[in-house]
């Protein structure tokens, strides 16, 4: 079996990230030695009685900055030299499927996870190899929003998903919105499944999933249609 990816959140909410780590398939992930999570609680790398990460911010105005010096200290206790440095900001590069997909290629990342007004520039400068926001609002801190990109990375994890090429098929790897799904039973109070699903005429199937994922993708994010001409023609570009 090939390396595990390693996982380190540095936050100073460890306990909101325990119980989501350890459920689910993030659970059976590190369960199976396919992923390694480990958090770790900034205030183990102050030195002033207080435990302090945060400060206020040269210049005055409203709000705290947090600190370089833990926030350096923590990194530097678990970084390698293929580390990525993942700070979570709102002002970070949004994420997508296809940043999911290349953190999961990589053997250690390191989330570092923002709150109050921000974090010293310095910290962004110099120590961060990456920031990511997850959309366009601002949450109290960032170990939610490193949660949420931990749990799309993981998934992707060769054999975490168990059958294999379960990710392929799905939203976004694509560029296009997913088509509609049903299951048993054939007819519920009164709605019926499409009767092509039924007909096990498999090249029908596909080509009626391929229009019902165009045409849900068209009414509901003409945004990604864009985008995805304009990925299919940077590919010709070269
Ligand atoms: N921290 C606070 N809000 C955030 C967001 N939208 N994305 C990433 N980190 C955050």
């Amino acid at each position: 079996m090939s390396d595990p990816l390693e996982i380190d959140v540095i936050t100073i909410f460890p306990g909101m990230l325990r119980g989501f780590l350890e459920e689910s398939m993030l659970g059976r992930a590190a369960a199976s030695g396919l992923a390694v999570f480990r958090t770790i609680d900034l205030r183990d790398f102050t030195e002033d009685v207080h435990r302090t990460t945060d400060d206020r911010p040269y210049g005055g105005g409203p709000g705290m900055v947090m600190k370089p010096e833990p926030l350096f200290k923590a990194v530097e206790s678990v970084r390698r030299p293929e580390s990525r440095v993942v700070l979570m900001t709102p002002q970070g590069e949004p994420f997508g499927q296809r940043r999911a997909e290349s953190l999961s290629r990589e053997r250690h990342l390191i989330f570092v996870c923002g709150h109050y007004e921000g974090v010293d520039e310095r910290v962004r400068e110099s120590l961060v190899t990456d920031e990511i926001s997850i959309g366009d609002y601002v949450l109290t801190n960032g170990a939610l929003a490193a949660a949420v990109v931990v749990d799309a990375v993981v998934r992707l994890v060769p054999g975490v998903l168990g059958g294999e090429g379960a990710t392929e098929d799905e939203s976004f790897s694509e560029g296009l919105l997913e088509y509609p799904q049903y299951t048993r039973p054939a007819s519920f109070r009164g709605m019926d499944v499409p009767g092509i699903l039924k007909s096990g005429n498999h090249a029908e199937v596909d080509r009626w999933r391929r229009e019902q994922a165009a045409e849900r993708t068209r009414s509901r994010r003409p945004d990604l249609i864009t985008k995805r001409t304009e990925e299919s023609k940077d590919d010709e570009g070269g």
